[in-house]
């Protein structure tokens, strides 16, 4: 059976030398996070999101402390264990969306399932899919810079969701969008806790997102508060 915990973070630091100096960008955090959920994570530019995020995401190691992530002790993790880890548990989105710009909206959704050995024509099926179901059907064959912001994100939205991860990072994801398209991407990701099971964590000043979200996880130089 799956636990209803997917991320347990235990008296979890990452601390920087910058300067000369040390920073404490995250300092003891211990924390459970569910699935099925939208996790809200707020708190003043500088605070430690973005290194919380990536610590959860083992886009960064821990200086200390234990990170499971799905189940998974990512201190026991190589770098190529990591990089499967984040390709098959992981979906990640970012307030800059990071599409590739050579590529169609459907090909940039297709690239996870290319990466995890997906043949065409499978992997184009499962990725028009989705894009589908993200409301992008027409955009399908088109280059991201044609899109609208919201679009764009809808886009790194199914591109992170492809390959059915259980959990779902967003760092500032309604950030660069108009009100209308930040609904609509909290919607969407929303849809994802709720309907799809998914444990969503997502950094955000927006107080939309704030509004809906199941749980909130305020922090202030480096600790939850
Ligand atoms: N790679 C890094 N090197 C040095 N300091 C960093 C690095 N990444 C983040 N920091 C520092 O850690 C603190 C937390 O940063 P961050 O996690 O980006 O906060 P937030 O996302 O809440 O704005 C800040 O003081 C930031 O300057
Ligand atoms: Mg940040």
């Amino acid at each position: 059976m799956t636990s209803a915990v997917a991320v347990r973070l235990a008296n979890v630091s990452r601390h920087f030398e910058a300067g000369g100096g040390l920073v404490r960008a995250v300092d003891g955090v211990s924390l459970s996070l569910p699935r099925g959920a939208i996790t809200a994570l707020i708190g003043p530019s500088g605070s430690g999101k973005t290194t919380l995020l990536s610590l959860v995401g083992g886009l960064l190691p821990v200086t200390a402390g234990v990170v499971e992530t799905d189940g998974i002790d990512l201190g026991t993790l190589d770098q190529a264990a990591l990089t499967a880890f984040r390709l098959h548990h992981l979906g990640i989105v970012f307030q800059a969306f990071h599409l590739i710009d050579a590529l169609t909206v459907a090909e940039n959704v297709e690239l996870p399932l290319t990466l995890a050995g997906v043949r065409r024509p499978d992997a184009r099926r499962r990725a028009l899919a989705l894009v589908e179901r993200l409301g992008l059907a027409a955009r399908a064959d088109v280059l991201p810079r044609v899109l609208s912001g919201g679009e764009k994100q809808r886009t790194a939205l199914a591109r992170a969701l492809v390959l059915d991860p259980p959990v779902v990072l967003a760092d500032e994801p309604t950030g660069s969008l108009d009100a209308a398209a930040g609904e609509d991407v909290i919607t969407l990701l929303q849809t994802e806790a709720t309907a799809h099971g998914r444990a969503v964590i997502a950094a955000s000043h927006d107080p939309r997102l704030l509004a809906r979200a199941d749980r909130v996880v305020a922090m202030s130089f480096g600790r939850v508060v």
